[in-house]
């Protein structure tokens, strides 16, 4: 390992021209190398929910974790800490060095497009998850990248609003989380696209105070891609490298301006020293190397799935009795919605379904009931693509298996990008063909040009210009039995874009009939499970939710199942919060997230009660949408006011006195638990539970604090605190919850302790706190 003397004299080795050309981006996913130094280049993933690797192509797949919002549900920082490590395998597999997660955003509404990316409302449990999974990865010698830095919770305008945030909620509730994974020693961090409070991240003052100041980030601060978009004010600014590259506004620009005096050389040489301390912590400067990941142990995505699950609600039907007859309905039964949109998104290693995982143990049929997603599909079969010339002449070909095409080979003079195939016609009727992409889009069906447009680059957003571009579609009537030969193009432009698309659908069923076949299954078994979801469109990168029902006729097919069957179970796919309007009359409600590759075995096991449903909500979730106390989530001429302050999540529930449908924290599992007795030993809380249920459980204790008498406005009460215990039935045990002194600190310029007793309240959710400790018995500042 090379001290920082060292680093520093291969700093000095580099001119002014060679240490700028370090500072932006190689390519897309790799930074530049310098032979002279010994550095290579290292290589950057987009996690959080595995590591893709650098590009995007279907043949190369990885290990699909659960969402972080199930990460969060788990309140387990250590299966996060093993994943982490689960993790850094991955990348190390994939020759990744560096991975760009884990997002510490907050929920700060239900409505962000990201939110499935993040871990939790709330400041205290994110930062705990989010140390586990920095030291996690990190200790397989891949660098995490906690992000975005700071405040990114909105995605509409999301590479320019700005968000006005006061400095006690930034410090209190924002910045908590990053503060906590410098902490642990995160060696990367990315800056946000967003502005705070009049600056881009990618040159807020907020980079160097207090990141590096005060908190002594050691760390290399990557901009988010293609967020640096100013020479001087970023390069004075604590932004160390400008990604993607070698394009930007760094290069010659910033050569110029530290020649002219603008930028000093030694901030320059700052951010070249932070680049070559990263690359020797992953082994990529000469003479050093990292440390060994974990061997990948990929049963823990089983085990997480079960861990993550929250059970809602059960009025004794879970887990199913043995030898039961189930209805599996809804096509996320079949064909599961495993990981949420954009650039988190990764090509599975393998998938399993609740109905393949419950075919193998019990009498199973499945009815779709409804269909929910009404965007074109990627044709699901070989595809050829070809790389052409001005001439049509083939510059590269290449067979691949989905007719989304993000990336294919860079070619010199390319300039159409072609896909085709021969598509088997399974039924007779009006498919609906459609092609993606920027460019002029032309389409051929056996021969005939069905259809000629020019789509115009709209958008500066990499997750909508790279990953999921505009489409066009037309009609065209098959024939069953036959094939169709279809031909896909686009002309390729300089700012077109990577991604393209040939997509196909089929006629589809009469709806009618498809609800009749759920409602029948339903009847005609003992137990029916329905499972419901949004869509990756919906939950995606690049735009926020408008709504949060259910897409489609989902709520019609649960009613409709349960007046068939009471025995109805209902499984929501989703990344974050949807309404429930039945939730009270179903015989029970599983939330699985979106759970990676195993999410259907992980549901078996926790279905037939192998494994208890361990999942605590991470965020609150509403009853009904007027209910939701943060709905400013749109910027309003490019601004973004966090006017509620201290006040997110369920500490804005508690506030306003409105009851949510489910409460932050809240989850059953399948025993039941007494919380006997507390008290309060200096900065520990001491809580006596006992498991009172018939089966062995895990419960996880929370602990928040309220001051009523404060002379600082506050919550109206906040986590402090939580710990897992475990016990037996029967068995009364202790859990021991230290509490932070920052919790019982605020911002006033520098961290304050308000002398006096702060009231305790303990419980299994945010809004049922059956111990208090007041008075004598309440926490005092240690
Ligand atoms: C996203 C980042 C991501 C980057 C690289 C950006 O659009 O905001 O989270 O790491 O793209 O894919």
């Amino acid at each position: 390992m090379h001290d920082d003397h060292e680093l520093a004299r291969l700093v000095g080795k580099l001119d002014l021209h060679a240490k700028v050309r370090l500072l932006a981006g190689g390519s897309v996913w790799r930074s530049c190398a310098e032979p002279l130094i010994g550095l290579r280049a290292l290589t950057f993933s987009d996690g959080p929910a595995g590591v893709r690797g650098p590009g995007w192509d279907e043949r190369r797949t990885s290990l699909a974790l659960p969402s972080p919002t199930a990460l969060g549900a788990t309140w387990d920082e250590e299966l996060v800490g093993r994943l982490g490590g689960l993790l850094a395998a991955e990348s190390r597999r994939k020759g990744v060095d560096v991975l760009l997660a884990p997002v510490l955003n907050l929920h700060r509404t239900p409505y962000g497009g990201r939110h499935f990316e993040c871990f939790s409302e709330d400041p205290l449990l994110t930062a705990r998850l989010g140390v586990a999974y920095v030291r996690g990865v990190q200790a397989g010698g891949v660098a995490a990248t906690p992000k975005h830095f700071v405040a990114n919770e909105t995605e509409t305008d999301r590479l320019t609003h700005d968000v006005r945030v006061g400095d006690r909620a930034l410090h209190e509730v924002y910045l908590a989380p990053f503060e906590a994974a410098v902490e642990a020693g995160a060696w990367a961090l990315m800056s946000a696209y967003n502005g705070v409070n009049g600056h881009p991240m990618s040159e807020n003052p907020l980079l160097t105070s207090p990141l590096k100041d005060e908190w002594g980030f050691a760390g290399l601060v990557v901009s988010d891609w293609g967020a640096v978009r100013t020479t001087v004010a970023s390069a004075v600014s604590g932004q160390d490298l400008s990604m993607p590259g070698p394009w930007g506004p760094w290069g010659d620009q910033l050569v110029s301006a530290v020649e002219a005096g603008d930028v000093a050389e030694s901030l320059v040489d700052d951010k070249v020293f932070r680049l070559l301390k990263l690359a020797a912590r992953v082994g990529a400067l000469e003479g050093t190397s990292a440390i060994e990941p974990p061997v990948a142990d990929e049963s823990l995505l089983r085990e997480a799935v079960s861990a993550s699950t929250v059970l809602l609600r059960n009025n004794g039907v879970l887990p199913l009795a043995p030898g039961l007859r189930i209805a599996v309905i809804g096509p996320g039964a079949t064909a599961p919605r495993v990981q949420g949109g954009g650039s988190s998104g990764l090509y599975p290693a393998a998938e399993n379904s609740l109905f393949d995982a419950l075919s193998t143990r019990a009498e199973v049929v499945h009815a779709a009931g409804v269909r929910i997603d009404d965007r074109p599909t990627p044709v699901d079969a070989p595809v050829l693509v070809r790389v052409l010339g001005q001439d049509d002449e083939v510059l590269f070909r290449e067979h691949r298996l989905t007719g989304r095409i993000l990336e294919t080979e860079e070619v010199p003079g390319a300039a159409v990008l072609e896909i085709s195939t021969g598509l088997p016609v399974t039924r007779t009727g009006l498919w609906r063909i459609a092609v993606a992409g920027y460019g002029r889009l032309t389409l051929d069906v056996d021969g005939v040009r069905v259809l000629d447009v020019v789509q115009p680059v709209d958008t500066d957003d990499p997750a909508v210009k790279h990953l999921r571009p505009p489409h066009h579609s037309v009609e065209v009537r098959l024939t069953g039995g036959t094939e169709a030969e279809l031909v896909a193009r686009r002309e390729l432009g300089e700012d077109s874009g990577m991604a393209s698309m040939l997509a196909a659908d089929p006629p589809p069923p009469d709806a009618a009939e498809e609800l009749a076949a759920a409602v029948a299954a339903a009847r005609e078994s003992d137990v029916a499970v329905v499972v419901v979801s949004t869509t990756d469109a919906i939950e995606s990168e690049g735009r926020d939710r408008h709504t949060l029902a259910l897409p489609g006729e989902q709520d019609a097919l649960v009613r409709a199942v349960l007046a068939a069957n009471p025995h109805t179970v209902v499984v929501v796919n989703s990344g974050g919060p949807v309404l429930l309007p039945w939730r009270e009359d179903v015989a029970g409600v599983l939330l699985t997230w979106f759970p990676g590759q195993e999410g259907g075995n992980g549901l078996a096991d926790v279905l037939f009660g192998d494994r208890e449903p361990g999942g605590r909500l991470p965020t609150t979730w509403p009853g009904l949408e007027s209910d939701v106390p943060v709905k400013d989530y749109l910027p309003v001429a490019g601004s973004l006011p966090y006017e509620e302050g201290l006040d997110v999540g369920y500490r804005a529930w508690a506030a306003r006195d409105v009851v949510p449908a489910y409460w932050f924290g809240h989850g059953l599992g399948y025993t039941t638990w007494h919380y006997e007795e507390a008290r309060v030993e200096r900065d520990v809380v001491r809580v006596r539970v006992r498991n009172t249920g018939d089966r062995s459980g895990r419960e996880v204790v929370q602990v928040y604090l309220s001051r009523p008498d404060s002379a600082v406005a506050r919550p109206q009460r906040w986590l402090a605190g939580f710990a897992a215990v475990t016990a037996e039935p029967g068995q009364s045990v202790e859990a021991l919850v230290r509490i932070p002194r920052r919790a019982i600190s605020h911002w006033a310029g520098t961290w304050e302790v308000e002398p006096g007793a702060f009231t305790v309240l303990i419980g299994p959710n945010a809004g049922v706190t059956p111990l208090r400790l007041t008075s004598e018995n309440a926490l005092r500042p240690w």
